[in-house]
């Protein structure tokens, strides 16, 4: 019995036998067909061909953080900032709901502005309007209390990728004022508030070596969050990293495949990162056990300025076009758009 047949019998792993993991399924081509076939059955098991949709609204890219990799990062001098109002992002949801979205994913930089008074009133505003959709938010590290208010707001879910598991990786990617542990410490916490609670990391950022992301599995098992995000990083051209090599794609796929059978109920998107560096990314993730996406519901004119990599897809087209072409590109490889909500299943 190999490794592979290992981890898809019981699943989880020390982190030295997820090195051996991944070392063998990139190096075999057998071993990578038979995970794949495994993560999709699972994801079928769980939720059968639905693909669920999110109506993304990029709402700040002021940040108080300057994390080395990102376009946004507070130190970054060419970036056009911008807010939008409370009206303007409910009209985002308005234009979401009339084309079939049912979760609104507010995300923003970490913008101070945003204090907790005017996120709950915004939470407030799209939870009175929308009684049947699910609100996430995607704001970053904030306190124990912070996160009660916005939850008692009518917030059902919250994104908050931990980077990296890795305390040394995430020290070399982030100022020293942020820590791994704080960001660890802030998903136990949503998770024990009741969200359903979203983690996850980038893909080949400089320095992650396949311990780091072995680490990340180990650490996603144990956290144990309803709903993981990984894409490649990408590098954007303002930032430390402007001339380092992006993510892989293969790589990123197959550890979609190996999130799957860790955590087989999981929510997992085929990511905009993935689907920037290869123009068929979104339908391989889809297709090696990813079940959501997320398209862009931000309004057109601001969509240039969030702006986390260079090339970022979905910032030209109109949402409703893109997800009449979505939901085709999804029916060609095998599965269909779905109505609702679209939550952890459980
Ligand atoms: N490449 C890929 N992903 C990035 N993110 C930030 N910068 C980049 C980049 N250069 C990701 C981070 C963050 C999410 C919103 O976007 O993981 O959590």
């Amino acid at each position: 019995m190999n490794i592979a047949d290992k981890f898809i019998n019981q699943q989880d792993l020390t982190k030295e036998e997820f090195v051996e993991l991944i070392l063998l399924a990139e190096a075999d081509e057998a071993v990578r067909r038979r995970i794949t076939e495994e993560a999709v059955r699972l994801r079928k098991k769980y939720y059968g061909l639905d693909v669920y949709t999110r109506g993304l609204i990029e709402f700040t890219n002021y940040c108080k953080n300057n994390c080395y990799y990102c376009g946004i990062r507070r130190g970054s001098r060419n970036v056009e900032r911008y807010r939008l109002t409370k009206e303007e992002i409910l009209e985002c949801c308005e234009r979401g709901y009339g084309l079939g979205f049912r979760t609104f994913v507010l995300q923003g930089g970490e913008d101070p502005y945003f204090t907790d008074e005017r996120m709950a009133e915004i939470v407030r505003g799209i939870r009175a309007g929308y009684p049947d959709c699910a609100i996430t938010l995607s704001i970053g590290e904030r306190s124990y209390e912070s996160y009660r208010l916005l939850k008692e707001a009518g917030a059902d879910r919250y994104l908050l990728r931990h980077e990296a598991a890795d305390e040394e990786l995430y020290a070399s990617l982030h100022p020293k004022e942020m820590e791994a542990a704080r960001r660890r410490q802030c998903l136990y916490d949503l998770k024990e508030l009741g969200y359903q609670a979203g983690a996850g990391f980038m893909v080949g950022p400089p320095g992650q070596k396949l311990p780091d992301l072995a680490e990340d599995l180990v650490f996603l098992k144990e956290l144990g969050p309803q709903m993981i995000g990984i894409g490649p990083f990408i590098p954007h051209h303002d930032t430390r990293y402007a001339g380092e090599p992006a993510g892989s794609v293969e790589r990123t796929v197959l550890l979609l495949s190996i999130i799957r059978i860790l955590l087989p109920a999981a929510l997992i998107p085929a990511t905009t990162a993935l689907g920037t560096l290869d123009k068929s990314g979104r339908e391989k993730g889809l297709a090696a056990g990813a079940n959501v996406v997320m398209p862009n519901l931000s309004p057109l004119k601001n969509r240039r300025q969030y702006e986390l990599y260079d090339n970022k897809i979905c910032t030209g087209e109109e949402a409703a076009e893109y997800r009449a072409e979505l939901a085709a590109a999804v029916e060609k490889i095998g599965y269909r758009l779905a109505d609702g909500r679209g939550d952890a299943w459980g």
